[in-house]
């Protein structure tokens, strides 16, 4: 008998695919089976093909529950809550939950995740602080830290040119625009590098908080209307942001330095790829990353691109099928999905939580609540005044609300 841990996907969608190609370098897991309203026999078919497991599609999460050691949930936002409530309810024998960021779309609905949860050990799944990248540059600079000093700027940034989903665009599926799905990630990723070694990941206490959100581009009649058209959203009647800079001041509780993280996020970014990019500015040392810089490249002249039949299959949103473009070794790994994976699974494995748990989630669902907060009032906010009223606040762009805050 195989030993190694069986896992459900919940959801079979981009985000699934991605993980399934990187659980090809994760140890002692297999997929056993996929619950999903669409593309699970695709799914299992690509887990076959890659040798990862032969799941069988479930018609039931409660089917879904029974076959397996783990559960993986991939679903859009506005299903996380449902779902996680039938896993409390027929996930008895789990070993442990896995959830795709963000944990939740408010702090109603996190702590509700964190306490549906509570009978399991979990995993948030923020695949950027296990980039390799992150992780590796974070050690190599261990022994300067030691001697030098804590960082005390980080900029954190994610950007492409617009999610593939129609419910992304939904405020009220998805919990807002950019900053909903991708603040969370620049947000969790700034915090942790600017975190000093050695310290807990909340151990900087976030102290102020200033927002700049935008309707920048897809607001424009020509966006407009290639979103009508492609996806099928009207965003005259529900706008979100694709434009979001927060600037998060973070204070150290043992030595009171201020800490700056910023976080920027875009859906108005045209590269031939996805960006990310973090920037740590410590005494005397510096860390940089840039996702868009690799040493590989493409070049598809204009007579053969007429060939070309899908744009990422170079990279992960990109938006030229011509010309010059990045080429990357292996993305899934590039991107922290191999590391958080195979972190969970060891965890899960050793009965435990993994590194970044649900209640991880729900300190980063505050942050990005913090966030919007600060964008509709206007002004920087003292975090300790606003800790109460985060508990049931409800973006207005999250509302459906969101003609009143962007033009
Ligand atoms: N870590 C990352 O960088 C990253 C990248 C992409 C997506 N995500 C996250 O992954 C999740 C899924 O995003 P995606 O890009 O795969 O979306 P998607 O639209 O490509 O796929 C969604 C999948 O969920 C299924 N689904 C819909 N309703 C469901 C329900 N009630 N129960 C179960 N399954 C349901 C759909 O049929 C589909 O298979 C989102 O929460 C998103 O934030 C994370």
């Amino acid at each position: 008998m195989s030993n190694k841990l069986r896992l459900g996907f919940v959801g079979a969608g981009f985000n699934a695919g991605f993980q399934a190609r990187a659980l090809r370098f994760v140890r002692g897991v297999e997929v056993a089976a996929i619950f999903a309203p669409e593309g699970a026999p695709q799914l299992a078919e690509q887990c076959r093909a890659s040798g990862i497991g032969e799941p069988k599609v479930c018609a039931t999460m409660k089917e879904l529950c029974g076959a397996v050691d783990m559960v993986g949930i991939s679903a859009p936002n506005f299903a996380r809550l449902d779902l996680m409530r039938e896993i409390n309810q027929h996930g008895a024998n789990l070993a442990g939950v896995m959830c795709e960021k963000p944990l939740a779309r408010n702090m109603v609905e996190a702590r509700e995740m964190v306490k549906l949860a509570s009978p399991f050990k979990t995993a948030y799944l923020e695949n950027q602080i296990h980039m390799p990248l992150v992780r590796n540059g974070k050690a190599q600079l261990a022994s300067l830290e030691a001697a030098m000093g804590a960082p005390y700027i980080v900029r954190s940034a994610e950007e492409h040119g617009g999610p593939h989903s129609g419910w992304f665009w939904d405020p009220r599926q998805q919990g807002g625009g950019v900053f909903c799905d991708m603040g969370c990630h620049s947000a969790a990723v700034g915090w942790y590098l600017a975190t000093p070694r050695g310290k807990p990941l909340n151990f900087l206490v976030p102290h102020k908080v200033q927002a700049s959100m935008a309707l920048a581009k897809w607001g424009r009649p020509f966006w407009k209307a290639k979103l009508l058209a492609d996806r099928g959203v009207n965003y005259d009647e529900a706008p979100a942001e694709d434009y979001a800079v927060v600037n998060y001041t973070f204070r150290n509780p043992e030595t009171g330095e201020l800490v700056q993280v910023q976080a920027t996020d875009s859906w108005c970014y045209s590269a031939p790829g996805l960006k990310l990019e973090m920037e740590c500015m410590s005494p005397g040392f510096s860390l940089n990353i840039n996702t868009l810089t690799s040493p590989g490249s493409l070049f598809i002249a204009d007579y053969a691109a007429v060939a070309v039949g899908d744009m990422e299959s170079a990279l992960e949103k990109s938006e030229a099928g011509r010309g010059k473009l990045v080429l990357m070794e292996n993305e899934p790994d590039t991107y922290g999905y191999v590391s958080e994976l195979q972190d969970a699974v060891d965890a899960f494995a050793a009965g435990r939580d993994a590194m970044l748990n649900f209640g991880y989630g729900l300190d980063v669902a505050r942050l990005v609540m913090m966030g919007y907060m600060a964008h509709e009032e206007g002004r920087t906010l003292l975090c300790d005044e606003i800790q109460d009223e985060l508990e049931t606040y409800v973006p207005l762009i999250q509302q459906g609300r969101g003609k009143e805050v962007l033009y």
